[in-house]
């Protein structure tokens, strides 16, 4: 037992059903709420099993509940991060934060300079939690899916020497969760 202490993991397309768990419970919200749909409304666990095998996928564990998940595709140039989801029942208090410093670390690792993701437009909240943590607007565009509706995309540069990271434990004993260390 760790102490309830968050940790990151990278997860494979057998885990697929648990990051597909985590993401339709974290993305529920936006069911009915969004022009066009969140394509997360209609996602199986299959595309997500397609997902990790194009790029990969990482699960936070408070202790032994899983908490969230993310993903990421290597692209040229960038790690594309998307499906960002932390229960609702453990959001602020740093899961979002370790998941994203944790995606970091695997554009490091495969030699991407950049992390890139791409939030709602009307969903200034998700872009302003990106931009808290060293990313920035270097675009915005329209959805693909509507033109509606705009997206931005925000870029965070990571430095691409050293090695990588195969799990990440952060917080303090006694803690419930804490940080990352910077
Ligand atoms: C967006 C989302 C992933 C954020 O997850 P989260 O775990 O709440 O994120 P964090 O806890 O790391 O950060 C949230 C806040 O808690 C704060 N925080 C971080 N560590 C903390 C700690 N140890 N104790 C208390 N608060 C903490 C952060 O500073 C942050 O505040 P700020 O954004 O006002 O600066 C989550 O709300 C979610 O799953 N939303 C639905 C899906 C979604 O929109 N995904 C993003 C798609 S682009």
């Amino acid at each position: 037992m760790d102490g309830g202490r968050l940790r990151v993991e990278p997860v494979g397309r057998d885990d697929a059903p648990l990051v597909h768990r985590l993401t339709q419970a974290a993305f529920a919200e936006f069911r009915g709420a969004l022009d066009p749909p969140s394509g997360a409304d209609t996602e199986t666990a299959d595309e997500v099993a397609a997902a990790i095998d194009a790029g990969g996928a990482a699960v936070a564990w408070i202790g032994e509940e899983a908490v969230g998940a993310i993903r990421w595709t290597p692209l040229p140039g960038h790690l594309y991060v998307g499906r960002l989801a932390v229960l609702p029942a453990h959001r602020g208090q740093g899961v979002g934060l370790a998941l994203v410093a944790f995606a970091e670390t695997q554009a490091a690792s495969l030699e991407l300079p950049e992390v890139r993701v791409e939030a709602r437009s009307a969903l200034p909240e998700n872009a302003a939690f990106f931009q808290g943590r060293g990313f920035v607007v270097v675009e915005e565009r329209l959805h693909p899916r509507s033109p509606a509706a705009t997206t931005v995309v925000l870029a965070k540069p990571v430095p691409t020497s050293g090695p990588g990271t195969t799990s990440f434990v952060v917080g303090i004993p006694g803690a419930r969760t804490s940080r990352p260390r910077e």
